[in-house]
């Protein structure tokens, strides 16, 4: 993995810049030749452990096309640093009315880059849609928004992924995890990392109990490795989940406290104890039975000395 890590153009809730780190320690102990992620959102963990070969989905389409077009080099770095030099010009000149001008292009013949614009000019840096698919995010009330440093900034993270992308073997698609869950194969890894159930609801985000229930039920079934990261509690309450879908006598869990710095303004205020759960015995592993009676970090150095992950496809 890269240091310090790779950030992708793209903002989103939950996203797990954070816990890449630990997430590439877990998956440097296993062996596998394709890496899944059926919720790649931002695509900051892939893009940091940088499998060989990948597949990538999620059912939130813009992103996936973003990805789709800097993969395919329809989206270059002088693309982006055009367009958001001079969308940023008319943001400068004209102030908020233009952010939802856009907003409003974009809801009506949705583009690449104007959802990139949008991301990164909107309240928080959040992705939110309505029920109806509609982008609704407010507007963050920073004319000067697209600076030229920041231009640079995310040209230059286009450019990173743009060069990453042209090295690997990696597909990106819309897809329900569902579908995603039901292609993989042994030898593969699956990272799954769903919706928080209950906190960022939207569209491409509504996240129910059945979902839950059937995300454990497709991940106790692979053929293959799987990791799962999800929320196990707060200060005010736990996931209920944690007990009702994933305390399973073969998961495996870890958990640490993590601060979330997008999102809701609970996140922003108050620490969340993070869960990491698997199929396979992690290092310093947590028995998912026993209470949790105090927050606990990731306790994940030292690993145990086991051989670095192939990363590239089985012979
Ligand atoms: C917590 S975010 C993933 C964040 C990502 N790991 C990151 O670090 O940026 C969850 C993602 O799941 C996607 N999603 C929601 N429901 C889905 C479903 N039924 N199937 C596939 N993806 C879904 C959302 O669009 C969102 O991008």
């Amino acid at each position: 993995m890269s240091s310090p890590p790779l950030v992708p153009p793209l903002k989103c809730q939950g996203i797990k810049t954070k816990l890449v780190s630990a997430i590439q320690k877990v998956a440097d102990t296993r062996e596998f030749s394709r890496w899944i992620e059926p919720f790649c959102g931002s695509g900051v963990v892939a893009l940091n452990v940088q499998p060989k070969k990948a597949l990538l989905c999620d059912t939130n389409l813009h992103i996936i096309s973003l990805y789709q077009d800097i993969q395919s080099g329809k989206i270059t770095a002088a693309i982006v640093k055009e367009f958001l030099t001079n969308e940023g010009e008319k943001l400068k000149a004209q102030g908020e009315p233009y952010f939802y001008e856009v907003r409003t292009r974009f809801n009506e013949a949705p583009t690449p880059l104007d959802f990139l614009f949008l991301n990164r000019s909107c309240f928080n840096g959040v992705i939110r849609f309505n029920r109806k698919g509609k982008f609704n995010v407010p507007y963050c009330h920073k004319p000067e928004r697209f600076a030229q440093s920041y231009v640079t900034k995310i040209t230059n993270q286009v450019r990173q992924i743009a060069q990453v992308l042209s090295t690997v073997d990696w597909t990106f698609e819309v897809r329900d995890f569902r579908e995603t869950l039901a292609q993989a194969k042994a030898g593969d890894f699956v990272y799954a990392d769903p919706p928080y159930a209950g906190r960022h609801v939207d569209y491409f985000n509504s996240w129910s109990d059945a979902d839950e229930a059937a995300l454990g039920t497709a991940l106790g079934s692979l053929p293959c490795d799987f990791l799962l990261s999800t929320w196990h509690s707060n200060e005010f309450r736990k996931n209920t989940a944690i007990e009702l879908v994933w305390s399973r006598a073969d998961f495996y869990m870890l958990k640490r406290e993590h601060f979330y710095h997008v999102g809701a303004s609970e996140d922003l205020r108050h620490p969340m104890i993070e869960a990491l759960i698997s199929n396979f015995p992690m290092a310093e592993t947590t028995p998912l039975l026993r209470p949790i009676e105090q927050p606990m970090l990731f306790a994940l150095e030292p690993l145990t000395s086991a051989p670095p992950q192939m990363r590239s496809p089985a012979a």
